[in-house]
């Protein structure tokens, strides 16, 4: 088939990538030229594991995936997949811009197009969105009547970053809110192509809303963790044991437990925050999410409160932060727990030395200035008055990297215990 994917962010490379491995005929669209152009020379314009040599492959040698920046150029597209951004880096708002200028150009190439064109939504957007914004514009710009002469469906995308290519390949369940039941079975069809994982068919706000539920659940576990790790290190308890008791039982299970520096990323605290504020427009007060996202605040700036504890006031202290990526395995700091940490420990008058392995190019065009940016681990070790790890990077586990230092541990990166022979001192930040 001829597939369009409106957006080449984590969502829509992904997409794109795994249709054209699967033999389809993709076309990326996407306002910055430069993205286009890296796509097109077959280089990965973000940082994820396997993707450029994927990307390289579709573009390069089998020719099945292009990008380019005009609308005109996805006539022929049978499906249109939206996956452009639903948010505001700069005012920190839901920011449905895009997604409307993706709609109205959208609906521009429907209106020249013969003959029936489906139309996915897999941009994260608020329960409601599609029906009452996306369809609308679509209709106005096409001049034509979705469940007649176009269909239009929700196929929300539960991606990992990190492991994004493996969970394309072999994703626990696929999701359809459809307008109509052509729409829905024209995406089934194509998604059971893609794998054989259980596919839930259902409306369209429901589909909507299983996202933000989804991702509502995953922080409040990972809050609900943070507090019990923070009472158990109170206690004298190891909550990493507690989870191991608890995880037996299969109504709870381990996964997503683990206690440490709090949740970040692009997804986790954005769709808590929009889901919180559409509770509060419609009167209701969602008072557990609320409280998950305050837990998740305060969970890095932990890390901070524990080394002045020990080393006294942080003035003039050398302060080592190892990892600035929101989580390994990606050059994402959007929202990383690192850039709460980082400014705070300025603030109480400490020089910061920092380290990623990949996520430094990024890092330096928001970290506030001051910051030395190093080119190892060991480099901004060497000559601290105390670490921090926040991100847990295989290249951060070795804990003979340590020796003689002050360690806390945001992510329990270190086994505790060899961690405390080779260490001056070392603390988790809930165990
Ligand atoms: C998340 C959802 O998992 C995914 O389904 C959705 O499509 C997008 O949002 P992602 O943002 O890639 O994915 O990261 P995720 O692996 O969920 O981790 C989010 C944050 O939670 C990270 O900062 C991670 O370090 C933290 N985390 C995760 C914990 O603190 N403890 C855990 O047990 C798990």
């Amino acid at each position: 088939m001829n597939l369009a994917i409106v957006g080449s962010g984590y969502v829509g490379l992904v997409t794109s990538v795994g249709l054209a491995a699967n033999g389809h005929h993709v076309t990326c669209v996407d306002r910055d030229h430069s993205r286009v152009s890296l796509i097109n020379h077959g280089i990965c314009p973000l940082y994820e594991p396997g993707l450029d040599s994927l990307l390289q492959t579709l573009t390069k040698e089998k020719r099945s995936l292009i990008a380019v920046e005009d609308y005109n150029e996805i006539t022929d597209s049978e499906v249109i997949f939206v996956c452009v951004g639903t948010f505001s880096e700069s005012t920190n708002k839901t920011d449905f811009t895009n997604i409307i200028d993706a709609a109205s150009q959208i609906g521009r190439v429907l209106q020249r197009a013969p003959d029936y064109r489906l139309v996915v939504i897999k941009s994260t957007v608020i329960p409601g969105t599609t029906e009452e914004i996306i369809i609308p514009t679509l209709e106005k710009y096409s001049s034509k009547k979705a469940g007649r002469e176009f269909g239009v469906a929700v196929n929300p995308e539960f991606l990992q970053e990190g492991s994004a290519i493996q969970y394309s390949q072999s994703p626990d369940r696929v999701i359809i809110g459809e307008h109509d039941q052509k729409a829905g079975d024209t995406l089934e069809r194509l998604c059971h192509e893609l794998s054989s994982c259980p596919v839930l068919r259902t409306n369209m706000r429901t589909a909507e809303m299983i996202k933000y539920a989804t991702n509502a659940f995953l922080a409040t576990k990972i809050s609900f963790i943070n507090e019990i790790g923070n009472l158990c290190k109170n206690l004298g308890i190891d909550v990493y044991e507690v989870v191991k008791g608890m995880g037996c039982d299969p109504r709870i299970g381990d996964k997503f437990l683990n206690a440490g520096a709090g949740f970040g990323g692009s997804c986790l605290p954005k769709d808590l925050a929009e889901l919180v504020l559409k509770a509060h427009q419609m009167g209701y007060e969602a008072q557990l999410l609320r409280s998950v996202l305050k837990v998740n605040d305060n969970q890095a700036l932990r890390l901070v409160e524990i080394a002045k504890k020990r080393l006294g006031s942080l003035e003039h202290r050398v302060i080592a932060v190892l990892g600035l990526a929101f989580k390994p395995n990606t050059d994402d700091v959007r929202a990383a727990p690192a850039l709460k940490v980082i400014p705070q420990l300025l603030e109480e008058g400490a020089s910061v030395k920092v380290y990623d392995p990949v996520a430094m190019r990024q890092a330096k065009m928001i970290l506030p200035d001051g910051v030395k940016f190093c080119a190892s681990a060991s480099d901004a070790i060497n000559d601290s008055d105390g670490v921090l790890i926040v991100t847990e990077w295989d290249e951060f586990k070795d804990e003979s990297l340590y020796r003689g230092k002050l360690v806390i541990d945001g992510r329990r990166t270190l086994n505790p215990e060899k961690a405390r022979q080779v260490c001056r001192y070392y603390e988790g930040v809930c165990w």
